[in-house]
């Protein structure tokens, strides 16, 4: 090939022009080349539609006119230049206007004094896409080898720039999906974290009128509790009241014995030791009421007496399983203290005791049993609460610590007792929590607490 022609073609090849995607400048790069090469004035790249029935001039320059306006042919005027672009060859008309595929273009030739022309096919991934017409007005023309190999070569290079026009088009398309996508992640996480927030904010009103609903239980139950001992004072009280009126009435009467005298002093003694232990009993109700009424509603960092405290807890209690006839005893051979949230411990072993007498404990029976354990076990203080009710099925044993996991959704369970025993136990006790059960045997609930104080 002749020096200049190659020449050319390395500039074009080297171009960064071709593979940046700009088919527009590549386009103007390729045909300005060809013009140089031929040393001709007009160079067409012209693009076949859909159905292959027409092309049109994408890009069409006359060297001296400069950049011409699209203009379209199609295979229904001119059926011969058609059948001719079908075989995929270049074109090589010397003379155009005697040259079977271009003779029928003579209006066109005539108007730009078209006397010979080259079309090369355009081939994008193998497929025919158009055709580059190259177009002289010089009276003789001879197309040589090495000008048609040149424009053939530059139909390649135009194949290149068109791939690469595609690429950065896919690569543009990737990069606004994924922006979209992630703005769509981001909105979702958004609309998530929203709906998370919200449930928090549900799970913590629930959790918050279970505790309020778990003190009611307490309140009601130790209500009933001293009501008893109070009826018996009342009692007590009237009975002496209605004694010592038909003593004055026999005093008043002149007709009191010594007999009647001795007698209702005996009975007033016994009607006031009755009064004295029942008030007792419902002041020392009351008082261990208070301190664990106050201790579930503060978190406070204190030293606890385990056995101590347990053991006072649980005269609170007693009334919440009265009913099923439980007894509960406090085992505890070492006094154990820990630094603790002292309410927190509160309210789990009121839980836990309180779902022996809902779930362990269907009906009355003077065997029900709940025992408290309060070992140290290496350098942690270790809680057992056993009851000898109807254990837990294998299959459940390990929902029971999730929120709203409840056997009992007909009675009013709500399934939040054990979950904010967990998380009692855990995040505010800094201990761990377990559950061992079988079935009409009983279960015991295992808490772990650290900071033992020595
Ligand atoms: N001591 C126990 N014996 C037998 N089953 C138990 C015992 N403790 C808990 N369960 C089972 O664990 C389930 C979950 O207990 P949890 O305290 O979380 O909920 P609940 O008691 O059913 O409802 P809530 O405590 O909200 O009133 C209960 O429904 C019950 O099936
Ligand atoms: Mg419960």
């Amino acid at each position: 090939m002749v020096e200049k022609l190659e020449n050319i073609l390395l500039q074009v090849s080297k171009s960064p022009i071709i593979d940046e995607g700009k088919l527009e400048q590549a386009t103007q790069l390729i045909i300005k080349s060809v013009i140089e090469g031929l040393d001709i004035s007009r160079v067409g790249v012209w693009l076949y539609d859909d159905e292959s029935a027409c092309i049109t001039s994408q890009y069409l320059l006359d060297a001296n006119k400069g950049e011409q306006s699209s203009a379209t042919i199609c295979a229904t005027d001119f059926p011969n230049y058609f059948n001719a672009l079908k075989q995929e060859r270049t074109i090589i008309a010397n003379r155009a206007s005697e040259h079977p595929a271009t003779s029928e273009l003579k209006a066109y030739l005539e108007q730009f004094g078209i006397v010979a022309m080259l079309d090369v096919p355009l081939r994008h991934k193998g497929k025919m896409i158009g055709v580059m017409c190259c177009e002289s007005t010089q009276p003789e023309r001879q197309w040589t080898g090495d000008e048609v190999a040149f424009v053939g070569i530059l139909a390649d290079i135009y194949g290149r720039a068109v791939s690469a026009a595609e690429r950065v088009r896919y690569e543009q398309l990737l990069i606004k999906h994924n922006e979209d996508l992630e703005q769509r992640v981001a909105e979702r996480t958004k609309s998530l974290e929203d709906a998370l927030s919200n449930f928090k904010q549900a799970q913590d009103r629930l959790v918050e009128t279970e505790k309020m609903a778990a003190l009611g239980k307490l309140v009601a139950g130790v209500a009933h509790e001293v009501n008893t001992p109070l009826g018996i004072a009342v009692t007590a009280t009237t009975h002496c009241e209605h004694r010592l009126k038909k003593l004055k009435q026999s005093f008043d009467e002149g007709k009191i014995s010594r007999n009647t005298l001795t007698q209702y002093i005996h009975d007033t003694l016994d009607a006031y030791a009755l009064m004295n232990s029942n008030l007792e009993r419902a002041a020392s109700l009351i008082q261990n009421f208070k301190k664990t009424a106050v201790d579930q509603s503060s978190f406070e960092l204190v030293e606890c007496s385990l056995g101590d405290y347990i053991s006072s807890l649980v005269i609170s209690l007693r009334p919440m399983v009265k009913k099923k006839k439980v007894t509960i005893q406090t085992h505890c051979e070492e006094e154990l203290t820990i630094k603790t949230y002292r309410g927190a411990l509160a309210q789990v072993i009121t839980n836990l005791i309180s779902n022996c007498a809902e779930h362990a404990f269907k009906t009355p029976d003077e065997n029900h049993q709940i025992d408290i354990f309060v070992e140290k076990e290496n350098a942690d203080a270790v809680v057992r609460i056993t009851d000898n009710g109807a254990g837990i099925e294998p299959d459940i044993q390990h929902k029971i610590f999730e929120p709203f996991y409840t056997t009992a959704r007909d009675d009013g369970g709500s399934g939040l007792g054990l979950s904010i025993v967990y998380n009692l136990v855990q995040r505010k006790l800094n201990g761990t929590i377990d559950v061992q059960s079988q079935l009409n045997k009983g279960t015991t609930f295992t808490v772990r607490l650290p900071n033992i104080i020595d």
